[in-house]
């Protein structure tokens, strides 16, 4: 779709670097909130509950961006389904996932760019992890149930979230974790106004995400996960996530 901007050339090289540059790559500079670095890993490793995981997991990661995310769940799930709209995005997952790692470049300034490589990180099983185009809003139905979903920063990027929080208890298996983070970052461009959840007078978005998840879902554990994403060399996205484990009820 060539008005999706996750399409586009720029958000791709944006994203490579956002999930698999080094510190020294995406904030080459001593002062700046480096605790936010790393993200697509964090979202993981943070959030997802080891203990609980049975022999053989299944994960599914929708909006799964370039796959950093997806190739970390694999180091605890047998197995790792990651789907995402946007047709550009999996394709350089995928070429990272067979190829090992993918030469791009990045902004520095105007037309100046510099070479980087996203690499597979090391230690994960490549067959382990499979790439596909999906829809949040149309799963197909015989996509299976999982015993761990990651939807990163994914809520405020859907036309109707709820119709994503509907198909969530049918997603994951009984005693299954879900993951959320999501910046709360509503925007008409993505989701109708009437569509947001909260984000109005007296309806804050995580109160009516709770209680649009807790008939399914209990929350077990949170925490803020700052997020950042680099335009240019001195320019950058902060934001802070809320990042939450949910068991399925
Ligand atoms: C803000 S990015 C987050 C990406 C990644 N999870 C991360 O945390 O870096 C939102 C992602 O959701 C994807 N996306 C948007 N709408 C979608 C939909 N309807 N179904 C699946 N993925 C979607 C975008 O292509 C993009 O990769």
């Amino acid at each position: 779709m060539a008005d999706n901007i996750y399409e586009s050339e720029r958000l791709v090289r944006e994203y490579l670097l956002f999930h698999y540059g080094g510190a020294e790559d995406i904030l080459p500079h001593p002062s700046g909130p480096h605790d936010a670095l790393g993200f697509a890993v964090r979202c993981v490793d943070e959030l997802v509950d080891p203990s609980i995981i049975p022999p053989g997991a299944r994960a599914l990661d929708i909006g799964c961006a370039v796959g950093r995310s997806s190739f970390e769940l694999a180091r605890v799930c047998r197995e790792v389904v990651g789907l995402d709209y946007s047709a550009a995005f999996v394709a350089a997952a995928e070429r990272i996932r067979v190829e090992g790692g993918m030469d791009f470049t990045h902004a520095v300034e105007g037309d100046r760019v510099a070479a980087a490589v996203a690499r597979r990180p090391a230690g994960v099983e490549a067959s382990r992890v499979c790439f596909a185009t999906g829809d949040a809003m149309a799963l197909p139905g015989d996509l299976g149930t999982f015993d761990v979903v990651l939807a990163a920063n994914l809520l405020c990027r859907l036309p109707d979230p709820r119709v994503f929080l509907e198909r969530l208890p049918g997603l994951v298996k009984p005693g299954g974790q879900l993951l959320m983070t999501t910046p709360f970052t509503w925007l008409e461009e993505f989701t109708p106004r009437g569509n947001w959840i909260g984000a109005r007078e007296g309806a804050a978005s995580a109160d009516e995400l709770k209680r649009l998840l807790e008939p399914s879902f209990e929350l077990c554990f949170a925490k803020d996960l700052p997020f950042l994403i680099r335009e240019h060399a001195r320019k950058f996205q902060w934001s802070v996530a809320w990042g939450t484990r949910w068991m399925r009820k």
